[in-house]
């Protein structure tokens, strides 16, 4: 079977990095990934070019000494502080979707707390059964369990939670200040720099797990964006022409989604809502929202408990909008 080759070199990675500080031999790497002996040395001269620095070692193999940034090496959780996850966080090199592996680890029982975050995904996954621009070595893609005793319905204000961690830590890390777009996007001057997608596992109307996907565009150039890209969109770099340290970023982000999970725990969603309004523009602005046929004016008030928008119309009644599209009028 021919192996498509960036599956191949996150297959290295993560086999170097499962093994290091130990060295892996150039068989024992050929037998497991099904490729030759020269290709084994070729992707490893890749890995090189691309800042890995990689040891031969005679008669051992290959061992990982450095890579072109450590989140592949870094201890991550001994960088948080945190109060209610546990710290447990996994890199992969490469997967499918951090979502997916989470929630098929969450149906077999993992803790919550429990962090996956990938260097690459293959199939990333949008809202809407859209795919989310994964490449590799220099963004984000994770996702959080969390198993909190709420009712199914109560389950969409941990996306508001989410929402509020990223913005915040784009400001804490990057200096930027975001914006949020109801329902879930992070947006800079208009263009997406963050997505949200949180699945959601229920029994008898209480929940028994949700997953927390983030993806947050940090290093990507913009070339690495997709031609096709129906709505605009940036990255911290596009935006301060700044790299951005992941391990940095994953450690505040990390920190802040349990400052806020405790939060939310102990006072439920009253904080976190106010937290969000605060960072959405649309709030308290005159607004036309487009929802199916029907064209509504009015004033965005706040959000409900189940993440509808409140829109005050001009007779002074509440409207509650479950989806649509905002736009301000003033
Ligand atoms: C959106 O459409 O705005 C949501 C994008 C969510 C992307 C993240 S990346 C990590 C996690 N794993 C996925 O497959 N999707 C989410």
């Amino acid at each position: 079977m021919m192996m498509d080759r960036s599956s191949t070199r996150g297959r290295i990675i993560q086999l170097l990095c499962d093994c290091a500080p130990e060295a892996v031999s150039g068989e024992e790497i050929s037998r497991r990934l099904q490729i030759s002996r020269t290709a084994v040395w070729k992707q490893i001269k890749a890995l090189r070019t691309a800042g890995f620095d990689i040891e031969a070692l005679h008669a051992k193999g290959y061992r990982l000494l450095h890579s072109p940034d450590a989140l592949f090496t870094a201890d991550i959780s001994s960088g948080i502080n945190s109060r209610i996850l546990d710290q447990s966080i996994e890199i992969l090199a490469q997967t499918d979707s951090t979502n997916l592996q989470l929630k098929k680890r969450a149906e077999a029982g993992a803790k919550e707390g429990l962090v996956l975050v990938a260097d690459h995904q293959l199939a990333g996954r949008g809202r809407l059964g859209r795919s989310w621009q994964s490449p590799p070595g220099v963004n984000l893609y994770l996702s959080l369990l969390v198993r909190p005793d709420i009712p199914v319905q109560q389950a969409p204000q941990l996306t508001f939670l989410s929402a509020v961690a990223v913005a915040t830590t784009l400001a804490d890390v990057c200096g930027l200040s975001a914006v949020v777009k109801w329902p879930n996007d992070i947006l800079i001057s208009g263009a997406k720099i963050a997505g949200l997608l949180n699945e959601m596992d229920a029994e008898t109307e209480r929940v028994n797990f949700v997953v927390l996907g983030i993806g947050i565009n940090l290093n990507m150039t913009p070339d690495q964006f997709p031609g096709e890209l129906t709505y605009p969109a940036t990255s911290v770099y596009l935006e301060t022409g700044q790299r951005v340290d992941r391990v940095r970023f994953l450690q505040a982000l990390v920190q802040h989604l349990d400052a806020y999970y405790g939060e939310f725990l102990e006072q439920g969603f009253a904080p976190i809502r106010s937290r969000w309004e605060r960072l959405c523009p649309i709030v308290n602005r005159q607004v036309s929202i487009q929802t199916g046929d029907v064209s509504l004016q009015g004033v965005v008030v706040g959000l409900e408990a189940d993440g509808a928008l409140r829109l005050q119309r001009e007779d002074g009644g509440i409207e509650r909008i479950v989806a649509g599209d905002v736009r301000i009028i003033q």
